[in-house]
């Protein structure tokens, strides 16, 4: 699917455009998909095509780059290893990419990370107001991650959309925001990586079936994602971050799970890079981004 985003086009003042949900059995086939994609884009004014790219971070990005054998990780995407030559062979070069780190819960080094902030307090998630919570978290997470390459914004009614469905997988303790003179002005959403029991039975995640097994079975997952931790851009850099992923470790582990992948960073995110760093994140799955000037 090629598609021109405005809010990506705003964000990087060029006339980029994207080619998303990319899926092909064969090379003559991805072939055979991207190369009238290209076209249409370009009679669309489009100079430079980024993919995959799916212009929403709820929908993936990027291509998997290892751990091919494995099944998916909850909220990254995922392909067989030939889709790298196929885009290669069509004309399409590495531009930047993604990157996950592995926290060992059962490790020492995220005990030693601060939990408190003076001046700020934190509170987890209310089930009951879901959507109310879902549309700050967006609200939030559009702000924090306004300079951050490939995000665009997300509305609230996209947000409310696509996470509905997983109020009960995510545990209220996972889900937490920081607040400072009674706003929320940071927060950190974490989820038990439910393709470790899911993806077996091959049930789509989103059916009534997958949404029940994710609430019944999702305790036997050993691993935990951590999709997004963002501050208002005012408050970054004053120790903030660190607290909400430290929360985030201590709840994931009192819930049993073993490890957490801090899940989706772009390469060139130092700020991101750094947090996982404090917490021993050791490198464990990329994702590219590639790029082809038309
Ligand atoms: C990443 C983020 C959550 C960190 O939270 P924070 O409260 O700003 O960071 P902290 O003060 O706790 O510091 C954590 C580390 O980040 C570093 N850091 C913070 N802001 C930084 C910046 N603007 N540039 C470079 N490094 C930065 C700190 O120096 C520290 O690293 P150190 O231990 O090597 O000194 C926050 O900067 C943020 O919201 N960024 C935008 C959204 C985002 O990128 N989220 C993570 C995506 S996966």
């Amino acid at each position: 699917m090629a598609f021109v985003d405005p809010r990506v086009q705003e964000r990087h003042g060029a006339a980029v455009g994207s080619i998303g949900f990319f899926e092909a059995a064969t090379q003559d086939a991805a072939l055979a998909v991207l190369e009238p994609a290209c076209t249409w884009l370009s009679a669309n004014g489009v100079r430079e095509v980024w993919a995959p790219f799916n212009g929403n971070p709820f929908y993936g990005v990027g291509l998997r780059e290892d751990r091919f054998g494995e099944p998916p990780f909850v909220g990254c995407a995922h392909q067989p290893s030939t889709y790298c030559s196929y885009l290669e062979v069509a004309g399409f070069i590495r531009m930047t990419g993604y990157l996950n780190f592995e926290i060992d819960l059962a490790g020492d080094t995220w005990r030693s990370q601060p939990i408190d902030v003076p001046g700020v307090t934190f509170r987890s998630a209310s089930r009951r107001r879901f959507r109310d919570e879902v549309a700050r978290f967006m609200s939030l997470h559009n702000d924090a991650f306004r300079d951050v390459w490939g995000e665009a914004v997300v509305s609230a009614e996209e947000a409310i959309e696509v996470m509905t469905r997983a109020r009960l997988a995510i545990d209220p303790s996972l889900f937490q925001f920081s607040v400072v003179d009674g706003s929320d002005l940071g927060m950190v959403l974490c989820m038990a990586n439910v393709h470790e029991v899911i993806a077996p039975q091959r049930a789509p995640l989103t059916s009534p079936s997958g949404v029940w097994k994710m609430a019944t079975r999702r305790r036997r997952a050993k691993t935990v994602g951590l999709l997004s931790v963002g501050m208002l851009p005012e408050l970054q850099s004053r120790g903030i971050g660190t607290a909400l992923v430290t929360r985030a470790c201590a709840a994931a582990a009192r819930l049993g799970f073993e490890r957490m992948e801090y899940a989706l960073v772009a390469e060139t995110n130092e700020a991101s890079k750094s947090t996982a760093a404090r917490f021993g994140g050791k490198l464990c799955r990329r994702f590219g981004v590639y790029r082809k000037e038309l």
